[in-house]
């Protein structure tokens, strides 16, 4: 009997996880195991600093990530670079000031650029434009645990290079194992060894890709381990509110209901 509920069992959980691969698009997504992942994670101040690098140096010369403050690159729990550095990293990056008509360095009070390729997507929400391993589908619990897979994804999708290429109507595609359809447009952005990370961290093509999908991560959701605590507390909260009303509430009652009707 246990053996039979057991194999039922495994089958169940085998169809649902095909259910959810197959609703996260052809693509084959991998899990990563991230910092960040569960209700008590954190992001990892110095991998998000490494993430920021590899995108500084390979992504944004064609990525923009327009809705990201580059102040936010100070915050606690971010990046968390001191205030002079991200002054400096502003400085570094000019934007067009209508008053002025003419270019100014930005300041930190300024956005990242947009993309320079206009086929290249904006990379602000993109960790969370896309999802994977664990969701949007399944029992939810593997949401709460893993979040949506959308950092999984790209990790995927930078490491799922075929090596395989083809040429549609003028433009190159190639061959993705982890891209819905299984042709991008984007040529493979990193190979490994892409950049020198100043805390001797491996720069082998899956760290990098690690590392630029946490940061990516941090961009869409900066604020994602406050609130994945908050929610965990208010659920504890309330439980434990709705168990005292409930006692509450017999003990009230108790002397009414306990009474026999004498009509
Ligand atoms: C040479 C330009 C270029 C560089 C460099 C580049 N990309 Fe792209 N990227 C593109 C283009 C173009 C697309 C759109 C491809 C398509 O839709 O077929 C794209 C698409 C994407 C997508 C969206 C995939 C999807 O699901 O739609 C992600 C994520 C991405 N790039 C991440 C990165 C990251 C991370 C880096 C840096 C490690 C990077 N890219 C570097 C040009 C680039």
């Amino acid at each position: 009997m246990l053996k039979k509920l057991s194999i039922a069992a495994a089958a169940a959980l085998s169809l649902s996880a095909g259910a959810a691969m197959a609703a996260g698009g052809a693509g084959h997504v991998h899990d990563v195991d991230f910092s960040f992942e569960g209700p008590f994670g954190a992001f990892d101040q110095m991998q998000l600093q490494r993430g920021l690098q590899v995108y500084t140096e390979v992504c944004a010369a064609c990525h923009g990530m327009r809705y990201v403050p580059l102040r936010t690159l100070a915050d606690e729990g971010g990046p968390q670079m001191p205030e002079d550095q991200v002054r400096a990293y502003a400085a570094q990056l000019e934007i067009f000031d209508a008053e002025l008509d003419d270019f100014r360095p930005r300041t930190p009070a300024d956005h990242f650029p947009e993309s320079g390729d206009p086929n290249a997507p904006d990379l602000s929400l993109m960790a969370k434009a896309r999802a994977g391993f664990s969701g949007p589908y399944g029992t939810g619990m593997n949401q709460l645990f893993k979040g949506m897979g959308g950092p999984e994804y790209i990790v995927s999708l930078l490491t799922g290079y075929t090596g395989k290429e083809k040429e549609e109507a003028g433009t190159t595609f190639y061959e993705n194992t982890a891209f819905p359809g299984g042709w991008i447009a984007m040529a493979p952005p990193l190979y490994g060894e892409d950049v020198e990370y100043a805390d001797g961290h491996s720069n082998s093509l899956h760290h990098e890709a690690e590392d630029v999908a946490a940061f990516l991560m941090w961009a869409a959701e900066p604020k994602m381990m406050a609130r994945q605590q908050a929610g965990f507390v208010g659920v504890l909260m309330l439980t434990l509110l709705a168990s005292l009303l409930y006692l509450t509430n017999k003990k009230l009652w108790a002397p009414i209901k306990g009474k026999k009707f004498e009509g």
